[in-house]
Formats: structure tokens, sequence, C-alpha cells
């Protein structure tokens, strides 16, 4: 058994599988949800024509969309059992807590052990819905404040952000956050939708496959780097200058330490939903009166991008666009799953469609074989 020898590992350029869901060109930097450009979406579409078209390949009719509508407003609501159990946790990070409270739920779905085509979309639609409400409630449990209960005439955006401040929020936070779960919400085989797949590939249930999803993407190089990028910002303080902000930077470098938010596996060029992300950033920094986090991250994007030729990636613009938006940092990474959520079972239906095992080899380096049997007295 060997293995190609131009290969740098982790499976990097490996195809290891056929999908109809994510096209990603990355030399070119184009993203497309089943043929649909992420532009074309990020202009126009909301999250639920999204999650259709990941769930179905092709955007909704008006009813179809409102169906989807009444089916995750319907969902939303938290079983006690699973809210009794947010409250009993000891404090500790989102992803944690979202990764228990994800498979706590399996506990309350009376369908969790159905493999019916039909079962398992309503499952998806049921975990989409629920994510969100976990997310929101953690976050006010964080705060020390009330569970706020869904509002089913809310959309997805708009009732996250209630269900987490209590307040409605205004046209522009909901568009802004609307936008960046269209822009989270699939990305081919990333490492969180490939663990999914490996798991609802040994024909696990799909709560077992978003457990393992949402431990893929809490870990720094994947989702967790949001996060990661606002601790950064942090640290070089809210009152430095964009001066202060590129010595920081380069002396990191120097020390080839990995700034957050930059480099991609795929992408060579600009990632394009970061595009779309500074827009925003600097957008809600407006709005605030303040665009300091704009001006510091846009002075690293160009620090970073001159001296290493990496470009900021979806994470990168997200953090400052959430922090701006009063988002709490422990919140970040869990949001990243509230849309990716959408892509994960959008992938783990497509893998049960279609399955078998997923199981690949490993080039052997260990001792050679045989080895002689030595009495544990005489080792
Ligand atoms: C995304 C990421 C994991 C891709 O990893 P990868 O394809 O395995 O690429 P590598 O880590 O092997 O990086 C290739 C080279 O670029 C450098 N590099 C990659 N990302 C870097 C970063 N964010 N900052 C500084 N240097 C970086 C590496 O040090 C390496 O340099 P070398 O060849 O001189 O050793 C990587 O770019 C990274 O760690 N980024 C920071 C975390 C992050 O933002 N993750 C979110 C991804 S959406």
């Amino acid at each position: 058994m060997s293995t190609d020898s131009t290969s740098r590992g982790g499976l990097e350029d490996v195809v290891a599988a056929s999908s109809a869901i994510c096209y990603l060109d990355g030399a070119r930097g184009v993203l497309a949800y089943c043929g649909h450009d992420i532009h074309d979406l990020a202009r126009n579409a909301t999250f639920e024509e999204v999650c259709y078209l990941l769930w179905h390949r092709r955007l909704p009719t008006r009813p179809e969309l409102g169906d989807l509508h009444s089916q995750l407003a319907a969902a939303r609501q938290l079983p006690d059992g699973v809210l009794r159990l947010m409250r009993q946790l000891p404090p500790g990070d989102g992803m944690d807590a979202l990764r228990t409270l994800t498979s706590a739920l399996a506990h309350y779905d009376t369908e969790a052990a159905s493999t019916t085509a039909d079962a398992q979309y309503r499952k998806a639609v049921r975990l989409t819905a629920r994510m969100a409400s976990l997310v929101a409630a953690f976050g006010r449990l964080q705060q020390g404040r009330g569970h706020v209960e869904p509002d089913p005439v809310l959309g997805h955006a708009a009732n996250f952000l209630y269900m987490l401040t209590g307040e409605r929020p205004d046209a522009l936070s909901v568009r802004a956050f609307d936008i960046a779960l269209i822009l989270h919400a699939d990305h081919e085989l990333n490492a969180s939708t490939f663990a999914a797949r490996v798991t609802a590939a040994t024909l696990s249930d799909i709560y077992s496959a978003m457990v393992s999803a949402i431990g893929a993407l809490k870990g720094p190089l994947h989702g967790g780097a949001n996060a990661d990028v606002m601790r950064m910002l942090l640290e070089i303080g809210e009152t430095a200058t964009p001066d202060r902000a590129e010595e920081y930077i380069r002396a990191k470098l120097a020390r080839k330490e990995k700034i957050p938010g930059f480099g991609h596996r795929v992408y060579t060029t600009e990632d394009p939903r970061a595009t779309h992300l500074r827009r925003m950033s600097k957008q809600l920094g407006a709005r605030t009166g303040s665009t300091k986090w704009f001006e510091l991250s846009q002075r690293i994007e160009g620090v970073v991008t001159g001296a290493k030729g990496l470009y900021p990636n979806v994470d990168f613009y997200s953090a400052s666009t959430y922090h701006t938006m009063g988002i709490a940092i422990d919140l970040f990474t869990p949001i990243f799953a509230v849309s990716r959520v959408s892509g994960w079972t959008a992938h783990v239906l497509e893998q049960y469609a279609n399955n078998r095992l997923i199981r690949p080899r490993a080039d052997y380096a260990g001792p050679p074989y045989p080895q002689a049997w030595m009495p544990v007295e005489a080792r």
C-alpha cells in the first residue's frame, strides 16, 4: 500500500465523494450551491431559500417556501428536558455545550431511529430549527438572562436574534445575519461535513452525524478560527492604531505563528464569502459610529496578504461583523454551526440516498512486520 508521492497529507486535492450540492473553484474564487453563485444568493436569497436549495437541489416556489417557513417555525421549541440539561451543565465552551445538547435532542425525537427518506428530511428541518434555538438559549444563559420562547412569525435569522437578545431586531441586523447564515451554509467536503458523511456512511443516525460534525467544526483550523480572530483583535486592543496592529501581526509572522482567519486549503485567491463579510463589517461598524475593528482588520489583511500571499477566509471578517452586532465571542463558532447544519444535513441526506461505507486505507509506517513476541518479564 503506498500513497501518491506528490501527496502533502491531509487528503489535499483528494476527491472523496461525488456530490450535487456545492461547486467550488479555488483558483477562480467561485462558490456555488447547486449551481447558484454565492454572490447571487448573498444579494437576493434568504437562509430558508438556501436550506431548501441545499436539500432539494432547486429553489423553492412561493408555496414551498411558505411550507418550509412553517415547518421550521413549528420545530423551534426546545424540549424541556434539553433546556433543563443546558442549565445543569457547568459553565464552559459554547461548542462543548452545543455538542452535548445536539446529542440530547435525539432523545426527544420520536423519529430519531427512523430511516425513511421522509423522516430523515423532517429531522434535517428539526435540527436546523433547533440548533438555532439551542445557541440562542445558551447565549442567554451565559449572560444570566431568562429563556426567550421562539416567535413563529419571524424568519429564521430574525427569530435567532430575537431569542438571543429578547428584542425585536432591526432590519439591517436581520439582513446582515441572514447573509452570514447564507455564506456559511455549505462548503463542499470541508472537515466537518466530511466527518458528518463518514458517520452517516456507517448508517448511523443523523444526530450522531451532527455530533461528529460539531466536534470537527470546533477546532481552530476550522470553525474555531472566527473566535480566535476576535480574541486576536481584542489583544491588539480597542484603542490600538492600524500601525500598532501591523506591528503585532509582523511580530506574529516573524515567530512563524499562524494568523487566524487567513489561508484556505482550496482557495488560492479571495474567498468569495470574505468579500461580503468585509462589506458587512464596515457597514455595521459605520452604523454604530465606529469602524475601528474594520480598520484594524483591513490593515491586518494588507499585511498578511502582502507578506504571505494569503487571503482572508470566511472567519476573518465574520469576527468583527458579529462583535459589532453585540454577539459574544463564545457564540461565534456555534453560530457557524447554526448555518452549516443546513449543509451538513444536505450532505447526510445525499449520503444516505446512495450510501457506501467510507473506509480509506493508511500507508503503514510502523515497526517492520513481523515483530517477535516477548513475554512481559523479558521486555
Ligand atoms: C485553513 C488552513 C488550516 C489550511 O491549511 P493547509 O491547507 O493545511 O495549509 P498549511 O497549514 O499547510 O499552510 C501552508 C503554508 O501557508 C502558511 N499558512 C497557512 N495559513 C496561515 C496563516 N493563517 N497564517 C500564517 N501562515 C499561514 C503555513 O505556515 C504554511 O507555510 P510553510 O509552507 O512555509 O510551512 C490554514 O491556512 C490555517 O491554519 N489558517 C488559520 C486558521 C483558519 O483561519 N482556519 C479557518 C479556515 S476557513
